[in-house]
């Protein structure tokens, strides 16, 4: 069977503001092109003209065999478009490339696109890792089309936005991993249930674990977890993605592995306000640890497994937040632990998913009666003026308990 995907017919839009919406009346344009004998040469279809580099079997049937295509030996490389040109897209960008994939980066700011493209690399939020010329790195969205695999890399509040935009020019069953973290304000879904509601016929995957953009960038070995209940999707990012510096790991709970990466930028946060109010090991290892215990609780509370929280989309992101300078969240909680303002400190940093997650988790806590003593605390801080020693005393004040009352399942 044929796709088709519909293009904004006005060329390359202007950047940024442009929404396919708002354009002139969306034309369907086929992308199946029959050769003379009425066959359709390298499976079927190919992209718009301008657009495409190579010709890759995209239809419905022929996607869902992507794996066992190359295995094959049928196709060596797929076409993958990330969308989000922060650290982290730009880092899974140079990735994907390094190892054989055609690969656009979209960003929807030209001053973005034109620094990239000035200096082969983002200056300012991955300096150091060379964005090769063999990256399309571009403005406009229709880079999507054809694409065997379209990875999520916006900030949270753009992800609902984003996948709206993507509506006219998403092949029927796209293939679309999330690599942001968070939830949506307001109605407390996880990502992929935002794609999948923006785009209900494509199939979406939560990309999630340990996994700094700088070390990526540089292929520090990582390992991540490839999450949906359609175990074929997440196999298929799994099989496009996994290279010898990056080891993917394949989990149905997508529930567990989504929260896991929300969650844990609370504590993240949290992290860094003890380590601004110069607290000891003592201090943070208690924070981890009761941290990870809250978020399983509330993880378990809507339906998660309490094991993937052991796992690396949430201890293993714990981790790797809690410690390092590379986490914006543990840079802006030192600033908050040292005085200054938490609004500042965000301005300050950059995208802070934990200072927004911190009032999307406490409110869903509050829905959910689940306690969460750290991320309540948390939100004080940023949000109602609660000074950080204050926080500390108030969890250190706690009614005595066991540690076994703590209902981990
Ligand atoms: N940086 C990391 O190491 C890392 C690792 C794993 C996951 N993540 C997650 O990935 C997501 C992106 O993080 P980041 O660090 O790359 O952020 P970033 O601030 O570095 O980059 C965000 C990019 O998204 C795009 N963007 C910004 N506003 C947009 C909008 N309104 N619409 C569409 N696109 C927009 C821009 O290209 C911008 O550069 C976050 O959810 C973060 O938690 C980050």
């Amino acid at each position: 069977m044929c796709e088709t995907v519909s293009v904004n017919g006005t060329g390359r839009p202007a950047v940024p503001g442009f929404d396919a919406r708002e354009g002139p009346a969306a034309e369907m344009t086929p992308l199946c092109r029959k050769d003379e004998s009425g066959a359709f040469p390298g499976g079927g279809c190919t992209t718009e003209p301008g657009f495409a580099r190579r010709v890759l079997p995209c239809n419905t049937a022929e996607a869902h065999r992507l794996p066992d295509m190359i295995k094959k030996g049928r196709m060596d490389m797929a076409k993958i478009a990330v969308l989000g040109a922060g650290g982290w897209g730009t880092a899974l960008a140079v990735m994907a490339d390094k190892y054989g994939h055609e690969v656009s980066l979209w960003s929807p700011f030209e001053e973005e696109v034109a620094m990239i493209r000035r200096h082969d690399e983002h200056k300012k939020l991955l300096p150091g890792i060379p964005v090769p010329p063999t990256i399309d790195v571009t403005g406009d969205l229709r880079c999507v089309s054809g694409a065997d695999l379209l990875i999520l890399a916006v900030p949270s509040f753009a992800v609902e936005e984003t996948a709206v935009r993507l509506k006219p020019l998403v092949a029927s069953r796209a293939l679309i991993a999330n690599a942001g973290k968070g939830l949506q304000e307001g109605t407390f879904k996880r990502f992929t249930q935002v794609i999948a509601d923006a785009l209900p016929d494509t199939r979406v995957v939560a990309l999630s674990g340990p996994s700094h953009a700088e070390e990526v960038g540089r292929g520090v070995p990582t390992s991540v977890v490839s999450a949906s209940t359609d175990t074929e999707a997440a196999e298929q990012v799994q099989e496009l993605l996994m290279n010898p510096s990056l080891r993917i790991y394949v989990n149905t709970d997508v529930i567990g592995v989504e929260l896991g990466g929300a969650l844990k930028n609370v504590i993240a946060l949290a992290a860094g306000i003890c380590d601004g109010l110069d607290m000891g090991d003592n201090t943070k290892a208690a924070l981890m640890t009761r941290g990870l215990a809250e978020m399983a609780r509330l993880g378990v509370a809507m339906g998660a497994k309490a094991d993937t929280f052991a796992g690396l989309a949430g201890m293993g992101d714990l981790i790797v937040t809690c410690g390092s300078m590379h986490s914006r969240n543990r840079r802006a909680g030192i600033l908050i632990g040292q005085g200054t303002p938490p609004e500042q400190a965000v301005k300050q940093v950059g995208t802070v998913e934990g200072y927004l997650a911190a009032g999307v988790a406490w409110r869903l806590s509050q829905k959910m009666g689940v306690v969460m003593p750290i991320t309540e605390q948390c939100y004080r801080v940023c949000y109602e003026g609660q000074p950080a020693k204050e926080a500390i005393k108030s969890l250190m004040g706690r009614p005595k308990r066991h540690e076994s009352e703590i209902p981990w399942l």
